[in-house]
Formats: C-alpha cells, structure tokens, sequence
C-alpha cells in the first residue's frame, strides 16, 4: 500500500500510477531525485503480484538510478518506470501501450528521460519515440540512438570484478580466477566473454534451456539452478533478477566476493551485514551496474564519444570501489553504509535559477 511510511523512506519527489484500461496494465513513474538535473531511468516490463510489489520495486529501483549518477557526477538524477502487465501482450497490445507511455512521458516536460530495462528493449524505444518524445535514451543504432546499453553494463561489471579482485587477492589480473555469472542473457553473456579473453574460469547458470545450450557449446561450464549458490567460485556475479541475496542464499555461498549487474540485489538491506559475517566482499549493486545508464547519457545527453563514455565507466567504477574499500576498512563500516557516505555526498545541487525577466 502507498502509505507516508514508504513515501518518506524512499525519500523521492513524485509518484504517478497511471491505469490503462485497454490493456489493464499499470504504467507506474517514479521521480526519485532532480536535484542535480534531468532524472533518468529505464523503464521495466514484466507481471507483478500486485500493484503494491509493483510500487515498491520502481521505487527502490528509482532512488538507486540517483546513486549510479551521483557516483559517475553527473548533472543527472535518478527516476524509473515500471509497466506491471496483467499477461504477456500480443504485438499490436504492446505497441499501443508503448505509445501511451510515449505520451506520459511527454507530460513530465523533460524532467524525466527514460531508457530501456528488464522487459524493454531499443527496438521498444524506438516504438516510444514515435509518439513525439524527445526524452527517450538507447534507442536503435538505425533509428539514430547509442544502440543497447548491455554492452556498457558488462564494461562496468568487469571493470568492477577487477578492482574487487585487486582488493581480494591483490592482483587486478582475472587470469585463472573463477567467476560464477548469474543469467547468461544480454549482460551476462557479453561479461562472460570478457572474463574469458582475460583468463578467467567462468561458470554460469541460467534458466532459458536455449541460452544454457549456446553458451556450453561456446566452452563455459554449465551450473544447475540448484547449485547456483553453493558453487565454489572467487566471484559470484549475479546478473538477472534482484533480490538474489537474502537469508536463504547466503549461508550457502562459496565465494569470496559478490559483483553483479542485477537491480537490487539484496532482498533486505540488513543481508549486507550477513555477506560481512560470511567474510563475503559485497561489491555495491549500484555502481557495479552503473555501465549502462552512464555510458548512454554520456553520449545521448552530454555529446561524450564512445570513448570517453568507456573512461568515465571506468573511473566511477574504479576509483568509487576503491574509496568505498578503503573507507570500509578503516573507518570500519560496512561496505554498503561506505558507499551510501560517499555517494550521497555527490548528489549535487544545482543552482536555482532565478528568472530576473520582468
Ligand atoms: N537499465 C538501465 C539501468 O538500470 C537504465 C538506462 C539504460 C538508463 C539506458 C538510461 C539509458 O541503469
């Protein structure tokens, strides 16, 4: 239920629920920050139980967009979208309801941009624009836009397990380390390919019996879903859904450290302190998935070249990891309490503009 108590620990700005009735769909909006500028965030398409879950997730999911820009220092904050689908849409259904999101989006004016997500693709943006909205990121190369944004998301994830390594082993080299990848979707199988070329084990599990069967020709060693957790492993890499660590999951791991691309990974805040207990390094969520919304604002919203989208992945990632590690150590806080201090401190202000017309 939308109470004051939710309202006020998630800490945003606006909240829209819209209904649509054709299709019986929520299309939820969440504004979680515009204090340092225009906020951005993808939009999610998937079937909830309920509308509260629904709400809750696209909270949670808009405040951690602010944090991935604070961290990079971008004149940007955070919103996000939530599409709840009462069933999967035919083609026809799904385009009218992309439209339709189109025109909200319209009516927020600019102070919202958003991109694509779990459930929404480029192609899916593309259909969005159509209505007229100039606010809509990571469209297709062949309609103008940056194209998907998994391959930045994969950038920053491996540029995350480097840096974590370096702070477990002392070494940022991958050679012969064993990383375990959580869902070989887009994500996940570009990171695989990545750990690959650098030298590293990778195992992986996932649950499409297609993927699990492209990916084990390519030569990755397959894990069970049942064996997903207490696989021995340097890294365990989520990369599919949230809420991944909890109660149940983390006694069972075996691993060292935890660096994944997925949204909100721990179902509690409280299982960062579990992770601790475990002697397991937990890699923050949202700066280690950072890559993809970073890199596509870089370019789409500040004219960056690809490059300098790749540098500014790497140095947020990189250099906030290693202040967060270092201040986890000797101020002895949990990591995740670390990088809420120092990323918090990035959330800037911009300046009132004061209209002096008369
Ligand atoms: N899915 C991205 C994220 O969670 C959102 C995004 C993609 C935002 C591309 C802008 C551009 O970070």
């Amino acid at each position: 239920m939308i109470t004051e108590e939710l309202m006020n620990d998630w800490g945003g700005e606006t909240l829209m629920v819209n209904r649509h009735e054709s299709s019986g769909a929520f299309i939820i909006v969440a504004i979680h920050s515009t204090k340092s500028g225009p906020a951005a965030g993808g939009v999610r398409m998937k079937k909830y139980d309920g509308l509260d879950q629904a709400v809750e997730d696209v909270l949670k999911l808009s405040s951690a967009m602010t944090y991935k820009f604070a961290t990079a220092n971008m004149n940007w904050g955070g919103g996000k979208s939530v599409i709840s689908i009462p069933h999967n849409l035919g083609p026809y259904q799904r385009t009218e309801l992309l439209h339709d999101f189109g025109e909200i989006l319209k009516t927020f004016d600019g102070s919202y941009y958003v991109g694509p997500d779990v459930g929404t693709s480029s192609e899916d943006m593309d259909v969005i624009f159509q209505t007229g909205a100039p606010y809509v990121f990571s469209r297709t190369k062949a309609s103008g836009g940056a194209g998907s944004s998994a391959n930045p998301t994969a950038y920053g994830v491996f540029c995350a397990i480097q840096t974590t390594c370096k702070r477990l082993f002392g070494t940022k080299n991958l050679n012969d380390r064993t990383v375990l990848v959580q869902g070989a979707g887009n994500v996940g199988g570009l990171l695989m390919n990545s750990l690959r070329d650098a030298g590293a084990h990778v195992l992986f599990s996932e649950t499409s019996p297609k993927l699990v069967e492209k990916h084990i020709d390519i030569g990755y060693r397959y894990i069970p879903d049942e064996a997903v957790f207490s696989t021995k492993c340097d890294v365990f890499s989520p990369c599919a859904m949230g809420g991944v660590l909890n109660k149940h999951s983390i006694p069972l791991l075996s691993c060292k450290g935890v660096v994944g691309a997925a949204n909100n990974q721990l179902a509690h805040r409280s299982d960062a302190e579990l992770l601790e207990e475990n002697n397991i390094l937990y890699a923050p969520d949202y700066i280690v998935s950072l890559g993809g919304a970073i890199g596509i604002t870089a370019i789409e919203g500040e004219g960056m070249t690809f490059e300098q989208s790749r540098d500014l992945i790497k140095s947020s990632i990189q250099e906030t990891l290693e202040l967060i590690y270092e201040m986890s150590d000797k101020d002895s806080l949990p990591v995740l309490d670390a990088a809420d201090k120092i990323v918090e401190q990035r959330v800037k202000r911009r300046p009132l503009m004061i209209d002096t017309h008369d």
